[in-house]
């Protein structure tokens, strides 16, 4: 059969280029963890996590790279409902109670059901607790930024603080961050556990050796977050007993989080149907409840994080840009008053630069997919259980679709019939598409316009030690997530006038 050279470029085992990105760091990493101590421990944990740890699926994962948008329409349109699973390794299975999450739930009813759960409870627009939450922590950065005018501020530390703060919020409420450390840690342990490298995943039948000692971190970790987890879920259900036992009319209106919302579904044991009522068709166990939330702290974090400090690094690399958009900012809202959401609408500029460093930065630049049967693209046979991979990030960079690719350009979306992220042009998809795709997108977006409009409209911003903006390093770190290799530093001047700060 003649190949179709797009289909070709597509469905080749494994490019070179993701040797590289993926392939040669993971296998970099694997050699330097021989070379460091084994963690101290009595090796229990080892032992419980061997008997608990799902094996590994028994065949090594066979899989491939796409970066056409044309075989990405194929493979999140056209063929969804086949390529609509997800690729787990042991370390995510064991660390999402075996997929007990909706981000790595294969395609099925209780992904289907989770899902809805998720998109109409937790990330609606009606939530308004986490809206809430984002203006606060905005409010609370730009405290900060302003107690710090004149000297060096880190802007990456900083924004990833912010969308931290934020999502700690939404999803336990509390707004004291009392024990926000301790799940900082929890959480550092758990990507640093989704990104190892282990043996096992690639040569099932060596998971008993655990050269690295995973198992037993993995034990560990996992119980960290237990404990952390189980005590908020006790309060929550002794405040929700409470409440109960009091009198109605004392009780106006409490205000949830995103615990709350989920413990309306919870039961010991967990059930799924396909009843149209979401009360009945789904019930939540304690595992669920804190697979969700962790699906909530590393979809919300990072990505939003990482979208904030590469458009301010883009802006301040292009001061040409960075002066539309301040300018935008003083015309729209004048500068005696700080930026409110009624404002967005005439942001034009600022949606531009936003848009634009979400096509040279997509924060998830690998969209990681498993084919649920045998399937066919374009007369190309694909087994069942294969991983494909849609390289967003070089989609968003190609020549066919872009002109100038590589350069930061917000003025290219002014024009008309320019892709947009919205999931239907395959040219650009930093929220993916289809069924998998990003379902926080909105609250993202918020979030990311929120950060990024006030931290441009209060502050004038400079390189520090007269660093000129040609000499910004603009390097990433290229894994699950692709932020900024070295966090930007910069320093604020304030621009507005009045007390406002
Ligand atoms: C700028 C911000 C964000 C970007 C660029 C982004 C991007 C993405 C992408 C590319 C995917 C995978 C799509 C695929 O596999 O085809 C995804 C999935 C997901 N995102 Fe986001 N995201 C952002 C913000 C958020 C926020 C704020 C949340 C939650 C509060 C969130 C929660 C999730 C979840 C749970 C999934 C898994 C969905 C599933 O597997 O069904 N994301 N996101």
């Amino acid at each position: 059969m003649e190949m179709n050279p797009i289909v070709e470029e597509a469905l080749q085992p494994m490019p070179v280029t993701l040797f590289f990105f993926f392939i040669a760091p993971l296998l970099f990493l694997f050699l330097l963890s021989r070379l460091r101590p084994d963690p101290p421990g009595t090796g229990q944990a080892s032992k419980a996590i061997r008997r608990s740890v799902p094996p590994a699926d028994g065949v090594p994962p066979h899989g491939g790279g796409v970066s056409s948008p044309d075989v990405a329409r194929q493979v999140l349109q056209v063929q969804d409902h086949l390529f609509s699973n997800r690729p787990a390794t042991i370390a995510i299975r064991y660390l999402t109670y075996d997929r007990a999450d909706m981000a790595f739930a294969h395609y099925g009813p209780f992904w289907r059901q989770i899902r809805k759960v998720c998109v109409i409870k937790l990330f609606s627009r009606k939530r308004a607790e986490s809206w809430e939450s984002v203006r606060d922590e905005v409010d609370s950065m730009i405290r900060t930024v302003a107690s710090s005018t004149g000297s060096t501020v880190n802007l990456g530390e900083l924004v990833f603080a912010l969308t931290r703060n934020i999502t700690y919020r939404a999803a336990f409420g509390s707004s004291s961050h009392e024990g926000q450390d301790d799940f900082i840690m929890i959480l550092q342990e758990f990507s640093k556990l989704f990104g190892a490298f282990n043996i096992a995943d690639f040569i099932p039948w060596l998971g008993w050796a655990d050269p690295q000692g995973l198992h037993e971190r993995l034990a560990k970790a996992r119980s960290s977050l237990d404990g952390f987890i189980d005590s908020i879920i006790d309060d929550h259900m002794h405040k929700h007993k409470t409440r109960c036992h009091k009198d109605s009319d004392e009780d106006q209106e409490p205000t949830t989080d995103m615990v709350d919302d989920l413990l309306a579904f919870y039961s010991e044991e967990a059930k799924v149907t396909e009843s149209d009522d979401l009360q009945s068709a789904i019930k939540l166990t304690r595992d669920n409840i804190k697979a969700i939330i962790m699906d909530v702290m590393f979809g919300g974090t990072e990505t939003v994080a990482s979208a904030i400090e590469w458009a301010m690094a883009e802006l301040m690399k292009n001061p040409e840009d960075l002066k539309k958009v301040q300018q935008e900012l003083s015309d729209v809202v004048g500068l005696h008053r700080r930026v409110e959401e009624s404002d967005f609408e005439k942001l034009t500029y600022l949606k531009c630069a936003l848009k634009e460093t979400l096509r040279l930065h997509p924060p998830i630049p690998l969209l990681l997919h498993e084919t649920a049967d045998h399937v066919e693209v374009a007369g190309y046979s694909i087994p069942a259980r294969s991983r494909v991979m849609i390289n967003a990030w070089a989609i968003g960079r190609d020549p066919n679709s872009w002109s100038d690719p590589e350069t930061f350009k917000p003025s290219r979306f002014m024009k008309e019939n320019v892709p947009d992220f919205k999931g239907s042009h395959f040219e650009f998809i930093p929220f993916g598409s289809g069924r998998r795709s990003c379902p926080g997108m909105q609250l993202g977006l918020y979030s990311l316009e929120m950060a990024v409009a006030h931290l441009l409209h209060c502050f004038t911003w400079e390189l520090p030690d007269g660093m000129k903006p040609s000499e910004l390093d603009m390097d990433d770190v290229f894994g699950l997530t692709a932020p900024r290799a070295i966090r930007l530093m910069a320093v604020p001047t304030p621009r507005l006038l009045g007390l406002v700060y």
